[in-house]
């Protein structure tokens, strides 16, 4: 196929790929956020409900009965302890494509986000299975393509804080380096834990999980001063019983804050001195857990002493990450990706 041909079919995807959820976006005006998740049938039966071999996302989720639940992704980077577990990440991969509806000529040339400092190993791991399902797949950090969406490419700190990761980036204008990088293995799954521990040291008659946790932080999570007391239904003994807890929420989502801040810390003085003041004007927060109630004023209070911050939540923390990979796809020609980090098929 010649050049033009290739430029005319290519279809450009961005791919948020994230411990609990992955969203996608392509050029074709397709997006779509599924559950990074993939079910197979515990036996002969589950085999019969399903009729296929496995099911991929928020369906397998819903079948979670019946189904061996597989998350290829721990921590934000694929688990690679087994063949088996970087099958899974396969399947989702490949539904991941399918699902994006590429044409039998289309030249398939994806942007896929992983944490900021995911390992060689581990990005090399990612780029080989890519390369099985597409044509061109760069793999970036996470924070550098929410900042390349919201045109913050200079002079800014963007924190993503997902479910397996919280991942910062610096950026300074250019492609950044490991130094401009973090990556916390404090998220959001982290938050749950200590939810899930903080509630049943007060209350060891409740029926707890991690699903539960998780629900009972997605409702009330905040930061600093509470809006008003947080009550939650829970189950003790079969029966329905009615708590607070406003004070586990607080302690379990302000666990993450240390890290936060002192990585931010890390990175503004990274910066030249005559860049620090517009810096401290420019963090950004993304990711889902950029959904926490009263983080910007709690980041802001907490970094008083380096000068008056503006901190900022983005407006769609479900899908910032893939917008700003298709726009990275879009505008930038597939062979200028090696510049820009880890690529296979350019
Ligand atoms: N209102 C909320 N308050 C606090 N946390 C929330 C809220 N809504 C969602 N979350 C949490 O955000 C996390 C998911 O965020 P996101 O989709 O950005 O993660 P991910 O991209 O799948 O993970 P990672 O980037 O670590 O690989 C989950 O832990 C979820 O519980
Ligand atoms: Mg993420």
């Amino acid at each position: 196929m010649s050049e033009a041909e290739g430029a005319k079919n290519r279809l450009f995807l961005g791919i948020d790929l994230g411990t609990s959820h992955t969203a996608v976006m392509s050029n074709r005006g397709k997006k779509f956020l599924l559950k990074s998740v993939v079910g197979y049938p515990k036996d002969v039966i589950g085999l019969k409900l399903l009729g296929r071999p496995y099911v991929v996302g928020d369906e397998a989720f819903e079948m979670r009965s019946y189904l061996d639940l597989r998350y290829p992704l721990q921590d934000g980077v694929l688990s690679e302890i087994s063949d088996r577990d970087l099958e899974v990440a396969r399947h989702l991969l490949t539904h991941v494509v399918k699902t994006a509806e590429p044409g039998p000529n289309d030249e398939i040339c994806a942007v896929i986000g992983v944490p900021a400092r995911a390992s060689g190993a581990n990005k090399a791991l990612l780029l080989k299975m890519a390369q099985e399902v597409v044509h061109t797949a760069l793999v970036v950090s996470e924070p550098f393509m929410v900042g390349y969406g919201l045109d913050k490419l200079v002079n800014t700190i963007i924190i993503d804080i997902g479910a397996g990761t919280t991942d910062l980036c610096a950026l300074k204008g250019t492609v950044p380096s490991p130094e401009d990088q973090v990556t916390l293995t404090k998220a959001g799954n982290y938050v749950d834990e200590r939810l899930q521990n903080a509630i049943l040291e007060r209350h060891p008659e409740l029926q707890m999980n991690l699903n539960v946790a998780c629900a009972v932080k997605e409702q009330f999570s905040f930061v600093g001063t509470p809006s008003g007391p947080a009550t939650f239904e829970f189950r003790a003994a079969g029966k329905p019983v009615s708590c607070d807890v406003t004070e586990p929420v607080k302690v379990a989502c302000e666990s993450l804050m240390p890290d936060i801040i002192e990585s931010i810390e890390i990175l503004l003085r990274s910066f030249q001195p005559e860049y620090q003041n517009t810096v401290l004007k420019n963090i950004v927060f993304a990711g889902g857990g950029s959904r926490i109630r009263g983080l910007a004023g709690y980041i802001k209070d907490h970094l008083r002493s380096f000068g008056d911050a503006e901190v900022t939540c983005v407006k769609d923390p479900t899908l910032d990450g893939c917008r700003g990979a298709l726009r990275l796809a879009e505008e930038l020609p597939p062979q200028y990706w090696r510049q820009l980090g880890d690529v296979a098929g350019a």
